[in-house]
């Protein structure tokens, strides 16, 4: 019943253009159950935007990751969520001289040689910061779908056109991924590049525009997805009410939504979506398993 429930949830937003071969379970009613996505992958078992999140998402049963893509000095895409190495990586000890480690000043080669586990846990020393080519290698090993997030595209002029690229070599903009693809940023003119270059593809607005705004967000943006503290009842109603670029009611994720009390006030809210760093507790908090 919950696979179903996330099947159909899902599909109320992405869509049966964009879904591969939809059977009767695919179309969308009246389901209210959340979407859990687990945010940087399962980021509290395992090291955030790394590999062996993805596959601990996917151990738990949790087929939604979300991740963050930047780009190094010589233009390769990587996972990683801050501006800078210091925080999930052993830079500041590899690269002394190198304030403020600035993931664009860095080269792929020298990323590729970074620790992004020890700082998490001993048990995972020497996991590397991914490139995007090899996380959506992993994701499609592990069976997984993506909530992309283009991460300061600001820093990184001509991302948008970089990602896709990528997605489309790696075989993610064909008709059965897009409809396992949400991309997503808080930079409106990012989303709407995105939904300009490639209108297949499902998008998401980070952040929470007045209700009265709505309706220029839904020009180029399927979803909007806020902090889970500016959501409402109302507001998710009034994002409903909007209709998206592909015809469809404007759909809401809410994130960081860690303990049980604020998944089930959310989920009470009405929304359809729910990105997590403990998708089990979520989980448990939604079905009681
Ligand atoms: O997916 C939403 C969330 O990831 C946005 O915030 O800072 O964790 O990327 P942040
Ligand atoms: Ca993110």
């Amino acid at each position: 019943m919950y696979a179903r429930a996330v099947v159909a949830t899902v599909t109320a937003f992405l869509g049966t253009a964009a879904l591969p071969s939809p059977t009767a379970d695919d179309v969308p009613h009246n389901i209210s159950t959340p979407v859990v996505v687990a945010h940087r992958g399962a980021s509290s078992y395992a090291p955030e935007n790394t590999l062996p999140a993805i596959d601990k998402a996917a151990e738990l049963g949790f087929p939604w990751v979300e991740n963050d893509v930047q780009r190094t000095r010589d233009g390769e895409l990587v996972i990683i969520h801050d501006d800078t190495l210091k925080r999930t990586t052993n830079a500041e000890e590899v690269f002394p001289d190198r304030s403020p480690w600035k993931v664009k000043d860095f080269t792929a080669a020298e990323i590729a040689r970074l620790d992004a586990g020890s700082w998490f846990s001993p048990a995972y020393a020497n996991t590397r910061v991914p490139t995007l080519k090899d996380y959506l290698s992993r994701l499609e090993q592990d069976h997984e779908k993506l909530l992309l997030e283009v991460k300061n595209p600001e820093l990184y002029p001509g991302i948008e056109q970089d990602i896709l690229k990528t997605l489309d070599n790696e075989g993610w903009l064909d008709r059965p991924h897009l409809g396992r693809l949400i991309v997503q940023s808080f930079g409106a003119d990012s989303i709407r590049t995105v939904h300009d270059l490639r209108p297949d593809i499902t998008t998401a607005y980070l952040g929470a525009p007045a209700a009265d705004r709505l309706p220029e967000y839904a020009r180029f943006s399927d979803l909007i997805n806020p902090s889970y503290g500016k959501v409402s009842a109302a507001y998710v109603s009034a994002v409903h009410d909007v209709t998206g670029p592909h015809g469809r009611r404007l759909g809401v994720f809410v994130w960081t939504v860690d303990d049980a009390e604020a998944a089930r006030r959310s989920a009470g809210y009405g929304v359809d979506g729910l990105i997590t760093n403990k998708p089990d507790v979520v989980r448990e908090a939604l079905h009681g398993q």
